[in-house]
């Protein structure tokens, strides 16, 4: 820990964000590095490294202790259930976001209601397992974006009586804009599509509650704001909603009866465990549980609250440069990750990776996320970074690109 940091921890010893401050020695990638990278990867803590040894411990010394380790499975199912606030029979422990959504996919009957109706936020899998849907008779719609935003009035406009589902992303990966996600959820409701959100750039950042939220079905992973690996992801669904959809996309871990070992018929289980498939990621499990658990003690609120501030200065600082921020000013449109215009975003990483800052690029932008591990002297340093490559940054307030 800086000795900066170590002080402002001791002033504000008794206040809720004191867990925040704390936490960055648990990270021992910020004793080499300047890591503003969130959105791609969480940074390793102790915390999951000790989870691992754990696993490959335990392996070492029992042989192949499989009672403990779906014990350890339905460990994750409750963490995953806590995390939005839903019951841990609604949760399917899933190997990937992809995996969830793509089974919960094979399970839509789209002979009635025909049509998908997807965000131009969307993450590249939602819009290619939803048209791999078309070969089942679905029709995709795309709503497309006014800059960083989607109005409203687009979604009112797309969703009809014809949809099946509107599947939408709380945070864009490549822009940082949140979607309106509980007023879009109550136009597909009044027409009785059901509503999927991606809530991957959300988990960890700000607090999750499926009931607020109003959606139907909430997947997400964890190797970004969860501090965990790869490997593993969940997905929520409505108490009731599994056993109205009969997943194609199914395996042995979704049946009724794990242990009946029964070739002769598909009898999946009457909960979310129904879109899950074969044997649960095991060493991920064990490190997304400890990731969950770390997020939850340091406090997902507090750390909403302390990234916001880094977010200010970072913007601020970014509009001194002249720079373009392409992520919404308004702190309530936005997740905890904030874009820049580049000239050439590769370049503009690359060039910050050289003054031992690590960040990432989507789609023309440079992408800074902070999370609850970083201090307002990785703002700076990524903003004095930033003032030695003016070239690389992008000054036409014009430019926006929409897909
Ligand atoms: C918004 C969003 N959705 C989905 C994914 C990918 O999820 P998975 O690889 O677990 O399927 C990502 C990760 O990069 C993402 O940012």
């Amino acid at each position: 820990m800086d000795d900066k940091c170590q002080a402002r921890t001791w002033f504000v010893e008794d206040k809720p964000s004191s867990r925040v401050s704390d936490c960055r020695d648990r990270f021992p990638i910020f004793e080499r590095l300047t890591y503003v990278n969130s959105c791609s990867q969480g940074a390793l803590s102790d915390a999951v490294r000790d989870a691992y040894l754990d696993y490959l411990d335990g392996w070492d010394e029992r042989g192949a202790p499989w009672d403990y380790w779906v014990e350890r499975s339905e460990a994750a199912r409750a963490a995953f259930a806590g995390l939005v606030n839903g019951a841990a029979d609604d949760v399917a422990v899933t190997t990937s976001l992809s995996a969830g959504v793509s089974a919960l996919a094979s399970a839509v009957d789209f002979r009635d209601r025909p049509k998908v109706v997807v965000s131009d936020f969307e993450f590249p899998t939602i819009g290619q397992i939803w048209h791999a849907q078309e070969a089942r008779g679905a029709e995709v719609v795309h709503v497309p974006a006014d800059r960083n935003e989607i109005p409203l009035e687009r979604f009112e406009a797309a969703i009809d009586e014809r949809t099946a589902v509107v599947s939408i992303a709380a945070v864009c990966y490549r822009n940082g804009s949140r979607l309106p996600v509980e007023e879009i959820a109550r136009i597909a409701h009044e027409r009785g599509a059901l509503v999927v959100l991606d809530a991957y750039q959300a988990a960890g950042t700000y607090p999750l509650g499926v009931e607020a939220l109003g959606v139907d079905v909430l997947a997400a992973g964890v190797l970004k704001y969860l501090l965990a690996s790869a490997g593993l992801g969940f997905m929520w669904l409505r108490p009731g909603l599994a056993e109205r959809l009969s997943p194609t996309q199914t395996g042995w871990f979704a049946d009724r009866n794990i242990f009946e070992m029964d070739i002769h018929d598909y009898s999946p289980s009457p909960t979310a465990r129904r879109f899950q498939s074969g044997t649960p990621p095991i060493p991920a499990i064990y490190a997304g549980i400890a990731g969950i658990e770390l997020m939850q003690e340091i406090g997902i609120a507090e750390t909403r609250e302390h990234v916001s501030a880094l977010n200010e200065r970072l913007i601020a600082g970014v509009d001194e440069l002249g720079g373009v921020v392409v992520t919404p000013r308004d702190p309530e449109r936005r997740g905890a990750l904030i874009c820049v215009r580049s000239t050439d975003a590769p370049a503009l990483v690359a060039a910050l990776a050289a003054d031992g800052i690590v960040t990432s690029e989507r789609d023309g932008n440079l992408r800074v996320s902070a999370h609850a591990y970083n201090n307002e002297d990785d703002i700076d340093a990524v903003l004095a970074a930033l003032s030695r490559h003016p070239d690389l940054l992008s000054t036409d307030p014009t430019f926006y690109k929409t897909h």
